[in-house]
């Protein structure tokens, strides 16, 4: 793909992004300088999103909230918070409004009661059953699975790694710029398929989590020189 047609990243949809990750995601982003729309299956429950994070932000950005798939037909890439029983579904109805877009998939494929056994879907992980259903209209990357959702919705350092995959090495740069414009480091993890690692690292996270009455763990990547997610 040549130059001219990496698409700039300006308005940020999150599909689901009235839950707990989403909306811290959104907090980085907008406190970032993005423009960000929470999208919900309820309007009102996107706009009472948007409005608690506006309070949050004191003027220092403007979020809206609007149905998912208005919410992600606006924006520039959109991002999907759903739990994982909610993905097939939640992709058909959202597959039309992303075309041509990059989606960033955050799910992780937890099947409750025992979600810290890992228990990769048919399609090997939630971000290639995402593949199979937007098909090749949209660029699917798949990042942040391994931050935990208590990290976000603050100002503190975050100090665990994110490991983006993706269809395509540019959609998956575009992805490592967003992660460093929310404070976190972040590599890129390869193809698509390398997903299933990174999904079934987060429910041995919530394991490490159960031992130490935490909702914190993480994990961090040594050995490489490590760029400061602080100076970005
Ligand atoms: N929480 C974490 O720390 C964390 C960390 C890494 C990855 N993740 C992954 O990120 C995803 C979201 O996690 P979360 O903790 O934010 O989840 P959550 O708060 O339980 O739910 C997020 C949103 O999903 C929507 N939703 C719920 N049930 C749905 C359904 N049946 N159909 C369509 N939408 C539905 C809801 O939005 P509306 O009701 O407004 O539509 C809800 O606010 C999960 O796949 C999770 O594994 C979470």
């Amino acid at each position: 793909m040549s130059e001219q047609t990496i698409p700039v990243v300006k308005t940020i949809a999150i599909a689901g992004g009235t839950g707990k990750e989403g909306k811290g995601l959104a907090y980085r982003w907008a406190k970032a300088g993005y423009q960000l729309i929470i999208g919900s299956r309820n309007l009102e429950k996107a706009q009472a999103a948007a409005a608690d994070l506006n309070t949050l932000l004191a003027g220092k950005a403007v979020v809206t909230g609007m149905i998912n798939q208005d919410a992600v037909s606006k924006a520039d890439l959109a991002v999907l918070t759903v739990p994982y029983s909610a993905h097939v579904e939640s992709l058909q109805g959202l597959k039309e409004s992303l075309a041509g877009k990059i989606l960033i998939d955050v799910t992780v494929p937890l099947v409750p009661p025992r979600v810290t056994r890992v228990q990769p879907p048919p399609a090997g992980s939630a971000a290639q059953e995402a593949v199979q259903i937007v098909g090749e209209a949209t660029r699917v990357c798949a990042a942040f699975q391994n931050i935990s959702y208590e990290h976000l919705l603050n100002d503190e350092e975050i100090t665990c790694d994110v490991l983006v995959t993706g269809v395509d090495k540019e959609a998956r740069s575009i992805v490592l710029k967003l992660a460093a414009d929310a404070g976190m480091v972040a590599w890129d993890a390869g193809v698509i398929e390398n997903s299933i690692v990174i999904e079934g690292m987060t429910s041995i996270l919530i394991g490490i989590n159960k031992q130490f009455g935490v909702q914190s763990a993480g994990i961090q990547v040594t050995g490489v020189p490590r760029p400061s997610a602080l100076e970005k």
